[in-house]
């Protein structure tokens, strides 16, 4: 190995392992990676120690499931490097922050004003836009190079003086490519347009820093970076926030509430309508806090050395066609592939008989899809937590579905 990451030491903090009662490859990292103990201690000593409602409690334990559930918002605002603690709204998930900002803008957007999405989005951030068009918004496309990163040099002709938001994601849940963000922020401060990134991916593999990055807004899932799932983030520039009215409304995010007329919270209570997933924030919290501490570097270049196994073993394979960027440094360990004339799902079920988590489908990426020209692929992603001996299995894998399903 090329590094120092100690992969054994590094899973015995993820329970999963621990509880095998079968060998298991997991490499469906990129759907939702597994939970980190920190995670789990700090959910059940949360709900056995200091289980209440959080911001409308006058009890002990309201208090102190307050306490925690604030503590867990400084938490994400240290990893995301945010300015301030009010920039942190939590949200059920990726999907939930992204809806919020598209439904919130809604009210502010007017026909004939302009969103641009890439051709390469989930649909999680492609839906919530393409719906503003039933209020007249025009949704601008970019184009995508051969090689399915999204086509920058076509920015200036596609972001124009009506634009108000761009949204794209980091990192492509299908290809892995990285976004070239410079341009993206560039074109979009010379309109005076906001930018939201779509963290999913990202996060498992980096830490994204607000304060370097230039965007508006960012989101993410906790089970996508070994947190637990039903909590996610969205991050947003405090002046960003501010200009945006609540999406969702309810208990908990108000000033004053009349017959007539109500006023709202400021942010980020604004955006927390109801009960949140305050166990869940809790354990997001603790799993930021460890993430905080880890040596990036080292488990960067253990991913990029598996990855390198992965994608050299993939091209010795006849009859695989690899989609997304040839150049390796330009990607997360996420990769997409076709076999030969198989379908995905049975080439994944071939897989799983031997131990080897896969996902085969459209990957919620169906522009994308078409625009390579398939109907599905196979997605092999890695995590820190992977090994040599989970490269190989995928690799020995896929010549046993050659054989078998030829
Ligand atoms: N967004 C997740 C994926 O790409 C579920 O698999």
């Amino acid at each position: 190995m090329p590094n120092d990451h100690d992969v054994s030491a590094f899973r015995r903090d993820f329970p999963l392992y621990a509880n095998l009662d079968r060998p298991l490859h997991y490499l469906d990292n990129a759907a939702t990676a597994q939970m980190h103990q920190s995670a789990f201690d700090a959910m059940r000593r949360h709900d056995t120690q200091a289980r209440g409602n959080v911001l409308r409690g006058n009890h002990r334990l309201a208090e102190a499931a307050t306490e925690a559930y604030e503590n867990a918002r400084a938490g994400v605002a240290r990893y995301l490097n945010a300015t301030t603690v009010e920039e942190i709204v939590f949200t059920s998930g990726t999907t939930a922050a992204i809806n919020l900002v598209a439904g919130a803008m809604g009210y502010l957007l007017r026909p004939g004003d302009e969103i641009v999405v890439s051709l390469a989005e989930h649909h999680s951030n492609f839906l919530p836009w393409q719906r503003l068009q039933e209020q007249g918004v025009v949704l601008r496309v970019l184009p995508l190079t051969s090689e399915g990163r999204i086509d920058m040099s076509l920015l200036p002709a596609i972001v124009g003086g009506r634009c108000r938001l761009i949204a794209l994601s980091h990192a492509s849940n299908v290809t892995g490519a990285i976004t070239d963000l410079v341009p993206v922020i560039a074109a979009a401060r010379a309109v005076g347009a906001r930018v939201l990134l779509d963290g999913a991916q990202y996060v498992q593999h980096g830490r994204p820093d607000m304060q370097a990055l230039g965007a508006d807004f960012y989101v993410f899932s906790g089970h996508k970076c070994f947190g637990p799932t039903g909590v996610g983030v969205l991050w947003g520039r405090r002046e960003a926030l501010a200009e945006l009215p609540p999406f969702m409304v309810g208990g908990g995010m108000v000033g004053r509430v009349a017959l007539r007329e109500s006023t709202w919270a400021e942010p980020p209570r604004r955006f927390e309508a109801g009960t949140p997933p305050i166990a869940q924030a809790v354990g997001l919290g603790a799993v930021l806090d460890w993430l905080v501490g880890q040596p990036w570097e080292q488990l960067r270049s253990h991913e990029e050395h598996l990855f390198e196994r992965l994608l050299a073993g993939l091209r010795n394979i006849p009859g695989v066609r690899l989609l997304g960027p040839a150049d390796r440094r330009e990607r997360l360990p996420v990769v997409s592939f076709n076999l030969g004339e198989l379908h995905p799902h049975d080439v994944c079920q071939v897989l799983d008989e031997r131990h080897v988590a896969l996902r085969g489908g459209h990957h919620c990426a169906q522009p994308l899809m078409e625009f390579f020209g398939v109907a599905a692929t196979v997605r092999a992603s890695l995590a820190a937590y992977n090994d040599v001996a989970d490269v190989d299995a995928l690799l020995a894998g896929l010549e046993h579905a050659r054989q078998v399903l030829a």
